[in-house]
Formats: C-alpha cells, structure tokens, sequence
C-alpha cells in the first residue's frame, strides 16, 4: 500500500486546470504530494483559486495562460512549467470543449474548433509533454465514454474527437514505451461541472447509477494512473461512467 503522498518530489502538468475535472485532478495531485502547474484560457480568477487549493496542500502551483488550440503556447506552458520546477514527472492532458450540433447543421468553423482542441491539443501537448519526461513519466488524457457510446443528439464531432485521442494514446504508449512513459486515457461519463451543468438532468436517467460523477470522482483515478503501483497500465482507456456505456 503507497502513502497518501505517493507523488512526492513529483512534478505536474494539468491542461485546463482551472475548473471542473481538471481543477479537482490539480487539487488531487497536490493532496499526494506533487507540485502542479496548470493551465487556463479564459477563467484567471478560477485558476487563481486552483493553485490556492495546490498551496494551501502545501504544494507549490502555478497557473500559465496557454490556449490549447494554439501550439506555441502548448509547447510554452510545458517550458515554463519546466522552467520552474525544474522537471516534467506528470501530464494531464485535460482541456477540452463541448460544441452540440446536429449532423446537418454543425459549422466547419465549429469542426476546427473542436478538432484544434480535442485532438490536435491533445496530441502537441503529449508531444511536447513527453519530450522532457524521464522514464517513470505519466501522461494522462481525459477522454469521454461518447468514444464508446455516442447516440446523445448533437455529438457527433465531440465524439469523434474523444474516439481519436482513445486511439492516439495506444499509438503514443507505444511509441513511449522504450523511455519508461505510460500513456493512458480517462472516459468519464457525465460528471458535474460547467459544461455539463445544462444537459445533466436530462442525462440522468441514461446513467444506471442515477447520478452524475462528482469531479473528486474522476481525479481519484487520475491520481492512481500518476502514481507508480500504475505502471504496468499503458495505451488503456478507462471508463468511468456510472455503467452508461454498458
Ligand atoms: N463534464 C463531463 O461530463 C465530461 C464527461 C466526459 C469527458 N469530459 C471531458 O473532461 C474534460 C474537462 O471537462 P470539464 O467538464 O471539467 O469542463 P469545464 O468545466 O468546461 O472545464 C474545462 C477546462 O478546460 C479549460 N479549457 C477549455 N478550453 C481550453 C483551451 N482552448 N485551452 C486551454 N484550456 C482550455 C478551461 O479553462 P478556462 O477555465 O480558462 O475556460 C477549464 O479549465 C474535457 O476534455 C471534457 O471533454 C467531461
């Protein structure tokens, strides 16, 4: 059994940590030691108070402006984050957008907007997470249970980009695997944050658990594919979605 601060000394990236899933993984991972630095594009005052939690975990936090649809400010978070810690041990690979639309309607401009995000982001920001990460290194993306069961109206693109980053981190952890880096990917189902706070309820009743994950929910697994008992896990995606995709 590993200590509550399992990730001691250790060194994290979370994409998009400023709320919901990607605030409560921060948060978690500093509870088990580490130090975190995260990212934001639009919420300062939120992120501001996720690395108050880091800190007042005792841990040191850093909060970077860096919009995932842009590669130079990717590959700039993970320098500066380097920069002040010295090192990379974890990456989250959080930041992600929700845009509905019918098949028949859904814009190009609403396509690229999602695919710059949900899938180019993720992948630049593995790229570029992975090349300072010693062996040990932890790359952790958050998927969704839509790659395995869409049928939700309106999802088809957010789907199809959760399905992309599922494939992409078998590619990546194989690619990985010679260094000692673990590429895995989290598939929440519906969970209680901003994105989801107007479709939930009518959700709900799809879930065979009857509820909606609270975010401390998805982190607690996070944290497990951060620490070292993981390490044999690599290129999976786990789903944790109250039973939905069953
Ligand atoms: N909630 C769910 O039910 C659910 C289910 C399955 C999967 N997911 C996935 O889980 C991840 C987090 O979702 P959430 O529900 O926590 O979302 P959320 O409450 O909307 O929070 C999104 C986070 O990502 C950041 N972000 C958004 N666009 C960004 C960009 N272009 N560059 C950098 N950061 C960006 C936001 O930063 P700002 O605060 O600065 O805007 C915020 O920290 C997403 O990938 C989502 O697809 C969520």
């Amino acid at each position: 059994m590993e200590t509550p601060v399992a990730l001691e000394g250790k060194t994290a990236l979370v994409f998009g940590g400023s709320r919901g899933i990607g605030a409560a993984a921060a948060r978690r991972l500093a509870q088990e030691g580490a130090d975190v630095a995260l990212t934001y594009v639009s919420a300062p005052q939120r992120a501001a108070e996720t690395v108050a939690a880091i800190e007042a975990a005792g841990r040191a936090g850093i909060a970077i402006q860096a919009d995932s649809a842009d590669p130079a400010a990717i590959r700039g978070a993970v320098a500066q984050t380097v920069e002040r810690f010295g090192k990379l041990n974890i990456a989250v690979v959080n930041a992600g957008i929700l845009m509905l639309g019918d098949i028949a309607t859904v814009s190009v401009e609403d396509l690229d907007r999602m695919l710059s995000i949900n899938v180019r982001g993720v992948f630049l920001a593995i790229q570029a997470a992975a090349a300072h990460m010693a062996e040990g290194g932890r790359i952790i993306t958050i998927g969704s249970n839509t790659a395995v069961r869409s049928g939700h109206p309106g999802s088809s693109v957010y789907s199809m980009t959760k399905a992309a980053v599922a494939v992409m981190v078998k590619g990546a952890a194989v690619d990985l695997a010679s260094r000692g880096i673990t590429v895995n990917n989290i598939q929440p189902g519906p969970t209680i944050t901003d994105m989801t706070a107007e479709h939930i309820e009518v959700i709900k009743p799809l879930i065979p658990l009857k509820r909606a994950a609270d975010p401390d929910e998805i982190a607690g697994l996070v944290a497990w594919l951060a620490r070292k008992e993981s390490g044999y896990m690599t290129g999976s995606s786990l789903t944790i979605d109250g039973g939905m995709a069953l």
